[in-house]
């Protein structure tokens, strides 16, 4: 962590640059990271906080081996995106933004990815799915499972 701060001036607005270098070396924003952020500006935990939660970008759990990705931009959402969501949300047992308590599977939403066209739109692990309909969603689910299971053979 004093290696990551060591590379930015002590200065409020290099507050999102150190957000970002920290997640990419953690992979979330613990807690501790926050305080210690707060020292390191001379800023309130408070302050920090304030701006984690203001961008999506940020998170604050360790996510799961697997992430899920639900768009909620407006063509997604004409079209049903909120109904698949909670599909998601009742399979998997978590709220959006949360991970299952095995750590296997994050749960996110996202607003537009650029592929109105084929909304309702669900990502796994980077894979898009276009026309999503809450019937799907078992399978999105089960298939990465299955391609899990995979891995593990080889
Ligand atoms: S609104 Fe979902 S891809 Fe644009």
């Amino acid at each position: 962590m004093v290696n990551i701060l060591k590379k930015f001036k002590p200065e409020k607005k290099e507050l999102i640059h150190i957000l970002h270098s920290v997640q990419e070396a953690q992979g979330y924003i613990s807690p501790e990271a926050i305080s210690e952020i707060s020292k390191y500006l001379n800023t309130s935990e408070g302050e920090v906080y304030g701006v984690l939660t203001f961008y999506n970008a940020f998170t604050l759990e360790p996510k799961g081996k697997h992430t899920i990705t639900v768009c909620m931009g407006t063509a997604c959402h004409v079209r049903g995106a909120a109904s698949v969501l909670d599909e998601f949300s009742r399979r998997l047992n978590i709220l959006p933004g949360r991970t299952t308590e095995d750590k296997y599977f994050t749960l996110e939403t996202v607003n537009c990815v650029g592929a109105c066209a084929l909304g309702p739109i669900a990502i796994t692990d980077g894979h898009y799915h276009g026309h999503v309909s809450t019937r799907d969603v078992k399978k999105i689910i089960d298939d990465v499972s299955k391609e899990e299971g995979k891995k593990k053979k080889e």
